[in-house]
């Protein structure tokens, strides 16, 4: 059962990275039966080197009865400063995307591959994502959103196809596990070109269309 609603969860900072991980935290990602149980063990995750490097664990935000989840890439300094994903200049053109179709960043859930900052900003490694993944799956299922919108190459790839392209497949409605799932450039890939602004748009109105049929309750 959902909770009812977890707003804005801050994932605590107070677990010191050098320790390790407690072994009995190690294999709990997917036996976690609430969002808040599973956000303490993912602050508890020594799993990969990118911990040691930052300052807390980017878990997610949002409304957690959301029916759309937005899943980035990883945190920037700006979310490892404050905690919460999508808060610096690609999260700042994010909400104005979604507020172009009159969707809120409050009443959708946001999160990321990989909750801890890689450093540098560099891009996680496969290895990163592959360890990280888990948590993102386990997130998924008890959100259990109807519609993900994957932002950028590595949500894409972790979600929908390790092969895939998102100048490819970006727009076109899929399905994984009984969700609709689709995957569109990334914020930080607009403010780089602008050229990529047009099918952004385009694609979040699909995405819009579909959250909306679903709260007027089309399936
Ligand atoms: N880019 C991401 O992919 N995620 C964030 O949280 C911020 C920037």
């Amino acid at each position: 059962m959902k909770e009812k609603y977890l707003f804005d969860y801050l994932a605590p900072t107070t677990v010191n990275p050098a320790v390790p991980e407690p072994a009995a935290v190690r294999q709990q990602t997917v036996q976690n039966t609430s969002l808040a149980e599973l956000a303490q063990t993912v602050v508890q995750c020594r799993r990969c080197p990118l911990r040691a490097g930052a300052s807390q664990v980017v878990f997610g935000t949002g409304n957690t009865q959301a029916q759309l989840l937005l899943v980035g890439e990883g945190p920037g300094a700006e979310e490892d400063a404050q905690g919460l994903p999508f808060v610096g200049a690609a999260g700042k053109l994010l909400t104005k995307i979604l507020a172009s179709v009159d969707i809120s960043r409050e009443e959708v859930y946001i999160t990321n591959v990989v909750k801890c900052r890689p450093p540098g900003n560099r891009a996680p490694s496969a290895k990163e994502i592959e360890t990280c993944l888990p948590h993102l799956l386990a997130q998924i299922e008890l959100l259990n959103p109807q519609i993900i919108l994957c932002l950028g190459a590595v949500a894409t790839k972790a979600l929908i196809d390790p092969q895939a392209s998102v100048s490819l497949i970006r727009g076109k409605w899929l399905e994984r596990k009984g969700r609709k799932i689709m995957a569109t450039f990334h914020p930080a890939a607009l403010l780089r070109d602008q050229s990529k602004k047009r099918p952004v748009w385009y694609d979040i109105q699909k995405v819009r269309d579909v959250y909306r049929s679903l709260s007027q309750g089309g399936d």
